[in-house]
């Protein structure tokens, strides 16, 4: 987006990035794997600006889920290590994982054949092409059973045309710090018993969300049946708390995270409306008194969920401001009669703040997440396209895109 004419952006605090990686990246063994996740255009942040901030910071590697994205970030002028954790299995696709030197991480022996033919075909440009194993240790969704361990072994052991760097598995209850059930604990059992395999090869094991980065391993360790030394250091591969969410649901575990993503607009348009006078499609919200109206140019098309009609607020003056009837394509309503001050009302043009912090208040991801029964994640994944990024913070003076 070259010529921008709209007021609302999504503010994106490229320091913040490089503070939340240092603090997640002291809690796991300085020599362990780490690998920040800037998947999905980095959680809706900008992926090659976040990438060029994590770089800044010492990132070594980083991972997204599509070819397509290491490509983006290889044309972007990436050269460090890239991690692919997406599926493919046509030989297209492995050919494009080389010509871009995307490390792989290959999740059945499909994927590996299809690689290990194109490596073998191919003039290398540099050394044999990376790859990690993933293993199912309880998800069922991506990796190798463990039981295929010692075969996968053997296969890498007798000169494979592919380099093997690391293996991993993914938790399926990282963000419950452990506490629940015990499903990382059993996942940590299974992913020793991977660990004790590859003993003797110089690969990393990684393992660890954001959840697991800043809890789950510290008491999973404590558990009976796991020790640190079956493992190795464990390495992490933290994303959405690089974006300063916190992860574990145990708020004894939250951690110094500064927010990345401000969502910040405009008031294009006030209005008065008298008592019984309806706002926005469908007269669901009905003044019960003399209102003022204010309209501000974000709707579910730029990713402000409908779900927040006549539910979330935003902050205007610093004061949080309720959503008035249904969340439009183009546009919300929000109802301004409290913050009316009879000598200066508020103003088209006065800023209004949906994610982020004004005079002192703040709205976090997590907040509008709750009130639309969805996680965060979500809330800052869905910013869409249409929302001009602008990128603020010490390493990266970019302009908004
Ligand atoms: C394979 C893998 N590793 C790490 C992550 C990062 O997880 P989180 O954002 O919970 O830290 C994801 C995200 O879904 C993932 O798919």
């Amino acid at each position: 987006m070259s010529e921008i004419f709209r007021p609302s952006i999504a503010e994106i605090d490229l320091s913040a990035v490089q503070a939340n990686f240092l603090v997640l990246r002291g809690f796991v063994d300085p020599a362990a794997f780490f690998c920040p996740m800037i998947k999905a255009n980095a959680y809706g942040h900008g992926d090659r600006e976040v990438a060029n901030a994590l770089r800044i910071a010492g990132a070594r590697h980083l991972g997204v889920a599509l070819i397509e994205e290491g490509i983006k970030l290889r044309k972007n002028g990436d050269r460090e290590d890239l991690l692919v954790f997406g599926v493919f299995s046509d030989e297209v696709s492995a050919q494009a994982m080389i010509d871009h030197e995307l490390t792989t991480v290959l999740s059945d022996w499909s994927q590996l054949d299809a690689l290990e033919k194109v490596a073998l075909k191919s003039t290398l440009k540099k050394a044999k092409p990376k790859v990690h194993l993933k293993f199912n240790t309880g998800m069922n969704r991506l990796g190798f059973a463990i039981e295929e361990a010692p075969r996968l072994r053997e296969r890498f052991a007798n000169h494979s045309s592919l380099e093997l760097e690391g293996v991993c598995t993914h938790l399926l209850r990282g963000d419950d710090a452990g506490v629940a059930q015990g499903d990382s604990q059993s996942q940590f059992v299974q992913f020793a018993k991977v660990m004790s395999a590859f003993r003797g090869l110089k690969v990393h094991a990684h393992a660890l969300n954001s959840g697991g980065t800043v809890g789950v391993w510290k008491r999973a360790l404590s558990q009976e049946g796991l020790r640190k030394e079956e493992v190795g250091p464990l390495g992490a591969r933290p994303g959405i708390s690089i974006y300063g969410v916190q992860a574990a649901a145990d708020p004894a575990l939250a951690v110094d995270l500064k927010p990345v993503m401000s969502l910040k607009s405009r008031i294009v348009l006030t209005k008065k409306v008298a008592k019984g006078d309806v706002v926005s499609y469908g007269a669901t919200w009905r003044a019960d008194r003399p209102s003022l109206i204010g309209v501000i140019p974000f709707g579910y098309a730029d990713g402000w969920a409908r779900a927040l009609s006549n539910k979330g607020s935003v902050l205007c003056r610093g004061q949080r401001v309720p959503i008035a009837g249904i969340v439009c394509m183009d546009y919300f309503m929000v109802d301004l009669t409290d913050v009316a001050d009879l000598k200066a009302p508020v103003q088209n043009g006065e800023e209004v703040v949906l994610i982020g912090e004004q005079k002192g208040q703040r709205i976090l991801a997590e907040d509008v997440a709750q009130m639309t029964g969805t996680i965060a994640y979500e809330v800052l994944t869905r910013v869409s396209d249409r929302v001009p990024r602008r990128f603020i913070g010490a390493s990266y003076e970019g302009a908004a895109r």
